[in-house]
């Protein structure tokens, strides 16, 4: 049997999908290539030394998503196909409904009709908004400030209902926090088109020369040094999450939601100190305006997946500066 990863050439997607390789898993990916490119699926065979069966189709296409499911045992379904930019949700939020939202009723309604009743789904730390007080624990209150936001949220609702109708059903929703880093051979990373919107990739573009600073938003945050502070995550990390979920859902049956973070934070100037340590290369930035919607402060509390998943990260952050930089040198 097969575990289908849709968006597997995507970064999180693809660093998993290398993970599971490893481990023996055989597996399926599906990718449009809306933020991905066929490179990578090479890459990925690379670094396992292994293959595996791939289909160029949009998880909207209900025909191609039959087809899969029709031409493959699919055991379990990790689900990363989906749009993933903030500011890009505001500006075009049916886009991101139809593709988020639809794409998954689709691939649950498949899933359905093939009796394939265990997923893993990435959702994300924003569906917490602005918490009160950190770190966040799974129980918070939640509160979406964007469409993309918005559609991780009800998502998460969906597959809940899922669930109530038919209690066969194995959900597991991680709830990332912020992945940086790339794989160790830095043949598989992030690489956003145009300007970046995260900040370690743009970092990266300061240091390739792409981008001649950075700007800070904001160091009047209420935080230790004023700048916005966050959970960074090596992908690696994170990746081997979802293998851990994947054990979790083969074990049981029913919805089971954890924070993938590290549980440290991090403001924007420690990022770019420990990325000049490690790498001794200056980073230009200058302090700007904060950027619209962005929290001042949040990290994770992990310990539900420590207790329950057995998972835990264990890269720290010079590790996720240094990966980050080794794979844009080696792809730029
Ligand atoms: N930042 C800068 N300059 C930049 C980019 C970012 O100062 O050029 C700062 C931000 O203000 C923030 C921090 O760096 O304080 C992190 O910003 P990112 O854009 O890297 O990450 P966000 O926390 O805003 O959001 C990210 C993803 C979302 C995801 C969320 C989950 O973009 O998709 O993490 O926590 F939902």
């Amino acid at each position: 049997m097969a575990i289908l990863v849709t968006g597997g050439a995507g970064y999180i997607g693809s660093h998993t999908s290398v993970e599971l390789l490893e481990c023996g898993e055989d597996i399926v990916i599906v990718d449009n290539f809306s933020n991905s490119s066929p490179e990578v699926l090479e890459k990925i065979k690379e670094i396992t030394g292994k293959d595996f069966k791939f289909y160029e189709a949009d998880i909207l296409d209900k025909e191609s998503m039959d087809k899969i499911f029709k031409e493959n045992d699919i055991e379990a379904v990790i689900h990363f196909a989906g749009f993933k930019a903030v500011g890009e949700s505001v500006q075009k939020p049916i886009q991101y409904y139809t593709n988020n939202i639809s794409g998954t009723l689709v691939l649950l309604d498949v899933m359905k009709k093939y009796n394939c009743k265990k997923i893993i789904f990435s959702s994300t730390a924003t569906v917490y908004g602005s918490p009160k007080i950190v770190p966040v624990k799974e129980d918070f209150e939640l509160h979406t400030e964007s469409p993309y936001a918005t559609t991780k949220l009800m998502i998460e609702k969906i597959l809940q209902d899922v669930y109530t109708s038919d209690n066969d059903f194995s959900v597991v929703v991680l709830r990332y926090f912020n992945p940086i880093g790339a794989h160790k051979t830095g043949l598989i990373g992030e690489k956003p088109n145009g300007i970046p919107n995260n900040l370690m990739p743009y970092i990266t573009q300061v240091a390739a020369g792409i981008r001649e600073q950075l700007n800070v938003f904001g160091n009047d945050y209420d935080t230790p040094d004023g700048t916005g502070v966050r959970d960074y995550i090596h992908v690696v990390d994170l990746s081997l999450g979802h293998l851990k979920a994947l054990e979790k859902a083969r074990k049981e049956k029913g919805v089971n939601i954890y924070n993938l973070g590290t549980g440290i934070g991090y403001s924007v100037l420690d990022i770019v100190k420990a990325f000049e340590k490690v790498n001794n290369i200056e980073i230009k930035y200058v302090i700007t305006d904060r950027r619209p919607g962005d929290v001042a402060m949040y990290y994770a509390d992990p310990q539900k997946a420590k207790e329950e998943l057995g998972w835990i990260a264990t890269r720290d952050i010079d590790e996720m500066c240094k990966d980050s930089w080794n794979f844009t040198k080696k792809n730029m």
